[in-house]
């Protein structure tokens, strides 16, 4: 035989030369959740993760920073009390998520600190919009985006992150940030953002499942992958700095058109539900955890992501440090 493709594939060191795509620490971003008080509350479904007190948080994250992995995404806990129709905590100068990137900031200078824009951590409706006569809003959502966006970039963060998928969003918030002098604070657009059901950790995570109805009319059908290209036209012209496809692995397809559609760094997250099923699976003694992380980050970069935000973003730094 004159061609034998396992030649290739006969010895580390070729395997390790002829490597079409690689994974290091400094592609990963690592989703955290942060409550008020002290200690950590665990989420259920997503073991090794757990709502996170301020200075447990500044410890976690000086953990990720220190295996490499340059940046955290950060989510809010909040009590039910204090969550109200409008979200109005989402813009309070001293409220939790302002408060977690101020600590950030100051013992860790060098991490990236992207935040979540949406209305769903702070609303009595678990919407990502405003509800009003039983419709989400989107033209009233707008403003709020923009001034939680303000908020945050006060505070500090590097980059925010509207994953709230109402339309023009990413235009109002980067008008919002220039308005009020923050012309370096970049924006992360969950551009192409499905209505998944592998999101169910993550609202157990905040309780912030939609008490009524559900986020099919803003969030994308999982059937449609040439809309994924219209609203990626539509971020690029409203300012996104960087565009996400979400969940990751059932939407590889979609990384893929991204990539080839966009000179624009593209993310991709592996959801909670993704990183809840490797986790359960491995408790089962049914699936090798390490393993499967690996190869579905691996696979994501394949498809053409340049950012991971992932759960085992200290779990796949340790072993790509060998640690
Ligand atoms: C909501 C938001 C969600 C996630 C990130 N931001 C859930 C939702 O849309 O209900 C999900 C992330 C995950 O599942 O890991 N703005």
């Amino acid at each position: 035989m004159r061609v034998r493709p396992r030649r290739n594939r006969a010895r580390p060191a070729i395997r390790e030369l002829v490597r079409e795509t690689r994974l290091v620490p400094s592609d990963l971003v690592l989703p955290l959740f942060v409550q008020e008080g002290e200690g950590e509350t665990p989420i259920a479904s997503m073991p090794g993760h757990a709502r996170l007190s301020i200075d447990r948080l500044v410890h976690r994250s000086r953990e990720a920073l220190g295996l490499g992995v340059p940046a955290v995404a950060l989510f809010p806990a909040l009590a039910e009390e204090l969550k109200d129709p409008r979200g109005s905590q989402s813009t309070k100068p001293d409220g939790l998520l302002p408060r977690a990137v101020r600590a950030l900031k100051r013992e860790l200078p060098e991490l990236l600190v992207l935040t979540d824009v949406a209305l769903d951590p702070y609303s009595s409706d678990g919407h990502d919009g405003v509800v009003i006569g039983g419709r989400i809003d989107n033209d009233e959502t707008l403003p709020l985006l923009a001034a939680m966006a303000v908020a945050q970039a006060e505070a500090g963060a590097d980059l925010v992150a509207p994953s709230d998928m109402m339309d023009g969003r990413v235009g109002a918030i980067r008008d919002a940030l220039d308005r009020a002098g923050f012309g370096e604070v970049g924006i992360c657009s969950y551009c192409c953002k499905y209505a998944s059901a592998f999101y169910g950790p993550f609202r157990e995570a905040l309780d912030s499942a939609p008490r009524a109805g559900d986020k099919k009319t803003y969030q994308m059908d999982p059937g449609n992958a040439r809309e994924a290209l219209r609203e990626l036209a539509l971020d690029e012209a409203e300012g996104a700095d960087w565009v996400m496809v979400k969940p990751g692995l059932p939407y590889l397809d979609v990384v893929r058109a991204v990539r080839e559609h966009t000179s624009l760094p593209v993310a991709a997250y592996h959801v909670s539900g993704e990183y809840a099923m490797l986790r359960a699976a491995a408790a089962n003694g049914w699936l090798d955890y390490e393993a499967c992380l690996m190869e579905s980050l691996l696979a994501l970069r394949r498809a053409g992501a340049d950012i991971l935000f992932t759960y085992g973003a200290i779990d796949a730094a340790r072993i790509l440090r060998g640690r």
